[in-house]
């Protein structure tokens, strides 16, 4: 037992050398604190991790970010264990770091070379909403969808278990070509993904609920987003389409009707957590298994009953919890402080690229400026509300105000760096390009999509390129 916990240590002890040596930080030889955060603060950031540059920070906010990165990286295992200060892993999880899926702050692979989905693209579980409570907002009776899991194996599939818990289920994808064709005669083949389960552990799934996928976003420049002031993304909302230009876009209000305060949702594909904390505590719970201060229970199901007998994270623990608040707020921390994605310098291509990109109307929705309540200002081309993006997207999982043909405007900023990492794009990681992602644009994006059809193959790319500059 001793020496296995040596061994452990040994191995803790090396993790922690391996990511201060790799970490690029920037550590502020003075006090200054980052209430000042000034925009030249957030230039530089280029190089082959494009998303792990830290912001400056004070000596205090610098130990949490520390912190917080150590949980965020190093691997979670199994309770009991005697390393209690990392376990309560599971009992059903994806992943046993956050760092697996966001991989340097950005997001790991996640289809394989067969066309098989790697851990990070997270299988979302909805059964079609029976009831939904209405709620009045901007003066229209609009219907909030309460999300309900599947019965047996609730809202996410796990794909791994501790000890003798079986993993949920194995997770797989069929695909489907199709092929495109430009008016001017040059084409393409597009992929579809249509998911589904094998091995299943505790019987099938219910009839009518619906798979959907979910790769990782970036982690970088969150801070600029949670700072910005909620009259400033309202101002551009157009529930009702009044200026006629097809698009509407409108926020995604979190909570339920009975309760006063309405949350304006952010982060996610479709603005679904309103912050940095919230969904690390979602992550947490459903892609670690680690209880928390908003999900004190472990997730199993009332069938899973290996789950439920699982051994659990140590009782003697501040709130019994596997994660608790402060260590919940240091990965929050770790994740807020680092910088935005910038932008190259743009070309004449690239500019000839931007005119076209706001012409063709990608602008209305790719917002190309916002600014934090500080008067910083940030270019995440995204205006941070939920349009409906047809039928071919539509994932059938409605999420509070959001539709199940309802996202949030993708941000673009750092799409060159995962063009040229070959990640793929969209919310289910169907685009293999940034191209693909635009020709699978409908809804009130079927407008600019077909304006950016017809330009000429010259102007196509150009506008291509100038996504690869952000
Ligand atoms: C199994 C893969 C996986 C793991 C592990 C994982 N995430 Fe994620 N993360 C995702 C996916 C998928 C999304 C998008 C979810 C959605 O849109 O509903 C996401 C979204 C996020 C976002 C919102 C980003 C944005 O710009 O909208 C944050 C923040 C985040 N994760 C933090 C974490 C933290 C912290 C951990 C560890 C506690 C973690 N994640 C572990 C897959 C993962
Ligand atoms: C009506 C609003 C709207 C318009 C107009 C629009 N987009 Fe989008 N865009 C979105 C939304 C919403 C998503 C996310 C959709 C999804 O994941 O299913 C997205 C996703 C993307 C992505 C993938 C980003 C990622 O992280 O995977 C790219 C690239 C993109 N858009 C480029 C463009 C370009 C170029 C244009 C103009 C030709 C354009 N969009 C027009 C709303 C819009």
């Amino acid at each position: 037992m001793k020496s296995n916990y040596r061994k452990s240590a040994k191995n803790l002890l090396g993790s922690l050398f391996l990511i201060l040596a790799s970490s690029h930080f920037v550590h502020s030889e003075t006090n200054s604190s980052t209430n000042n955060v000034n925009s030249d603060e957030f230039t530089n950031a280029a190089g082959k991790q494009p998303f792990s540059h830290a912001i400056k920070m004070s000596d205090e906010e610098f130990d949490q970010y520390i912190l917080g990165r150590s949980f965020f990286t190093i691997p979670w295992v199994e309770a009991p264990s005697a390393t209690t200060a990392r376990d309560g892993l599971g009992p059903h999880f994806s992943s046993n770091t956050c760092v697996s899926c966001h991989i340097n702050n950005g997001s790991a692979a996640t289809i394989s070379s067969d066309n098989q989905p790697l851990r990070s693209l997270v299988f979302k579980l909805t059964q079609p909403s029976k009831q939904s409570s209405r709620w009045l907002i901007n003066n229209i009776d609009t219907p909030m969808h309460e999300n309900v899991p599947d019965p047996v194996y609730g809202a996410q599939v796990s794909i791994r278990g501790n000890g003798k818990v079986k993993p949920e289920a194995q997770t797989r994808l069929n695909m489907e070509l199709i092929s495109f064709t430009y008016p001017d005669g040059q084409s393409l083949l597009l992929t579809k993904f249509i998911p589904y389960l094998d091995q299943l552990a505790y019987g099938p799934l219910a009839k009518d609920t619906v798979i959907s996928l979910r790769q990782p976003p970036i982690l970088a420049g969150l801070r600029l987003i949670e700072q910005v002031p909620e009259k400033e993304i309202l101002a551009w909302e157009d529930p009702s389409d009044s200026n006629d230009d097809g698009i509407s876009g409108r926020a995604n209000w979190l909570n339920s009707p009975d309760q006063d305060e309405k949350i304006l949702g952010r982060l996610n594909w479709k603005a679904s957590a309103p912050n940095i904390v919230a969904q690390t505590a979602n992550a947490a719970a459903h892609d670690l298994g680690l209880t928390n201060p908003h999900f004190p229970e472990e997730l199993c199901q009332p069938a899973q009953t290996d789950c439920l007998a699982a051994p659990k994270g140590d009782d003697t623990r501040l709130g019994h919890l596997d994660l608790p608040m402060l260590r919940l707020q240091a990965i929050a921390s770790f994740i807020r402080d680092h910088k935005a994605p910038q932008t190259i310098t743009l070309d004449n291509k690239a500019n000839q690229g931007k005119k076209l990109f706001e012409t063709v109307g990608c602008a209305s929705c790719h917002r190309p400026t916002l600014t934090t309540s500080e008067g910083i200002e940030f270019q995440p081309y995204s205006d941070l509300l939920l349009h409906d993006m047809g039928d071919e997207l539509q994932d059938g999982r409605p999420e509070f105000l959001a539709t199940e043909r309802e996202f949030r405007t993708a941000p673009l900023w750092g799409v060159g760096a995962r063009v040229r990492a070959h990640q793929r794009f969209l919310h289910d990681a169907r685009a293999k390009t940034p191209e693909e992602a635009i020709l699978w644009h409908g809804g009130e994006a079927e407008m600019a999509k077909s304006k950016f059809i017809k330009l000429d193959q010259e102007q196509r790319l150009a506008l291509l390129h100038f996504l690869e500059q952000l």
